[in-house]
Order: C-alpha cells, then structure tokens, then sequence
C-alpha cells in the first residue's frame, strides 16, 4: 500500500498511470472506514484499472461548533480495511498540505446548497465543494464514487463538476445499512446503545414514506406530517429538517408526481444523523 502525503508526489504517482494508458477510480473519504466506505472502493474497482482513495478530515466543511476536533481518526485501521478491498494507494495530505498560508480559493455552488444541510450548516458544501475540487486536480481521477447516503452532497458535486467542466466521471453508489436499517456513518460511534436503538427510527420514517406513496398519497405535506409524529414520539430524536425534494433540483415538493427524494437530518442526543430515500409514484 502506498501512503502520499504529498501534492506533488500524489500528481507524479498519478500521471504514471496515465501514462501506462490506465484508469484511475477516486474516493474520497474523511477515514474512520466503514463497510459503507468500502462498499465504494470495491464499486471503484470495477469501474477502473486503479482505485486510490484519500483520506482528509476537511476542516474547512466543519462549522465553528461542529465535531471537527473530536471527529473519530484510525489510520492504521484505515489502512488496513482499505488494503482488504484492493486500493492501492491513500492519498493522506495534512492540512497545511492542502490548505497552506495564503490558501484563498473556495468554489461556491449556488442554489442547490441552500436548503436541506445547507441551510442549518453555512459554509459546509462550500468546504466540500472547495476539497473535491481540489482532489480532482491533485489525483485527476477518470471517475469518483460518492454515496448516495449524502444525497446534497452528491448533486452539489454533480453540479460543479458540470458547470466547471470538470473531466471527472461522479458515478453514485447506494446507501449501505446495518442489518436494522440504520444508514452507516462514521458518527454512529458517538451514540450510546439507547441512542443506536432510537435512531433506527430514521430508516422507519423513510420506509413508511415509501408505503404510503406506494398507497397512493401523493400530498408532500401529509406525507411529513406522519414522517413528524413518528420521529417526535422517539426518545431523544429532534429534528433538524424533513423535506420532499426533486430529485435533480433539490427543490421541496407540493406533490409527488413521478420520483423524488426524502431527506431527513435529526439530533440523537448531541449526534447530528442524515438519510435518504427515493420515492416512486
Ligand atoms: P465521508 O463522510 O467519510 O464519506 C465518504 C464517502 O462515503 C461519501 O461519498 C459518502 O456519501 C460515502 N458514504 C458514507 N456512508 C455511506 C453509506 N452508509 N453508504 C454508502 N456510502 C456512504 O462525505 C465525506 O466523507 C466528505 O464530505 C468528502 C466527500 C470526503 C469531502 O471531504
């Protein structure tokens, strides 16, 4: 396994793959590595001849009062977990690395970052925005797998990477969950068992949304109502938002007349969960 710490060994290690005529498969991740995180690697794997994956805690998508000092960090188990699923090499730059003195560029995507996380996170999808961008220059990856678990976040890099004609392919890779539904996430470590139990009411909400357009109620608001009194009778669950969104556009639905998506983020106790799901009419 090859570790790079370094923008200009990460270009170099790249531009000999590309100069054997061979594909390159990016994934980006923040470390603490779950099946979810590795479900995208092997999803890599088929897609190209290398994958690489970096491994960042981008504290520039952190907020003043998020969990950006005590987000949960495990390299040597990282590195092994990736290993199992046949990467090659971690791209694993410090902050100064990417972020040195001077550092004044952020790429904005307008529109779509305004509602769902966007709205309760200012400056998040401008973070994440500014760092993938950045790793589609450093590694120049033939494709990049995103997990459909962070729905406003995949647009928000479809998007970009459209309006700046970037080369990068942005393919999408299904949510993975444990076996009672709960969306994998790096933060479900921060939850006590009571809390784990409590928050498996986000999968619940999501699938009872898709019985009931399945049923045939196609009224967004009556849809969230019951969405509402389900997460509310759940101990220690608030919510931050529930929303019916296009697809494509993020914007809230009155009716569901083809397909949309539900997007949910609550607070467990102090740890703050998203999830999503399509809904077919
Ligand atoms: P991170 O939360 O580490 O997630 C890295 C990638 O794994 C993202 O594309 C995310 O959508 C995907 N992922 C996480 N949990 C998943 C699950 N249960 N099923 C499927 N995919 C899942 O998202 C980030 O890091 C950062 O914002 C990043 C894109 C790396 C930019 O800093």
């Amino acid at each position: 396994m090859d570790v790079i710490t370094d923008v200009h060994d990460m270009k170099a290690y790249v531009r000999e793959i590309h100069a054997m005529g061979e594909t390159l498969c990016l994934v980006p991740t923040m470390g603490y590595l779950h099946e979810g995180h590795l479900d995208l690697m092997r999803r890599g794997r088929t897609l190209a001849d290398h994958v690489i994956i970096s491994i960042f805690v981008n504290p520039t998508q952190f907020g003043p009062h998020e969990d950006l000092d005590t987000y949960p960090r495990d390299f040597a188990r990282d590195e092994k977990l990736a290993e199992s699923v046949g990467v090659e090499c971690i791209f694993f730059p410090g902050v100064q690395e990417m972020y040195p003195q001077g550092y004044a560029t952020y790429v904005n995507v307008e529109q779509i970052t305004e509602g769902l996380c966007g709205a309760g996170r200012p400056g998040h999808f401008r973070g994440v925005a500014t760092v993938c961008a950045k790793l589609f220059n450093i590694c120049d990856p033939d494709c990049a797998v995103f997990g459909e678990k962070d729905y406003q976040q995949l647009a928000v890099i479809r998007r970009m990477v459209d309006d700046l004609n970037m080369r990068v392919q942005i393919i999408a890779h299904p949510t993975v969950r444990e076996a009672d539904g709960l969306a994998m996430s790096s933060r479900n470590k921060y939850l006590s068992p009571e809390q784990r139990r409590n928050a498996t009411v986000l999968n619940r909400v999501l699938i009872q949304a898709q019985e009931l357009v399945k049923a045939g109620e196609h009224d967004t608001a009556a849809i969230r109502q019951k969405t509402i009194e389900l997460i509310r009778s759940t101990p220690e669950v608030v919510i931050d938002y529930v929303e019916i969104v296009h697809p494509e556009t993020l914007a809230c639905l009155d009716m569901i007349e083809d397909q949309a998506v539900m997007a949910l983020a609550v607070k467990v106790g102090p740890t703050r969960l998203i999830d999503n799901m399509t809904l077919e009419a």
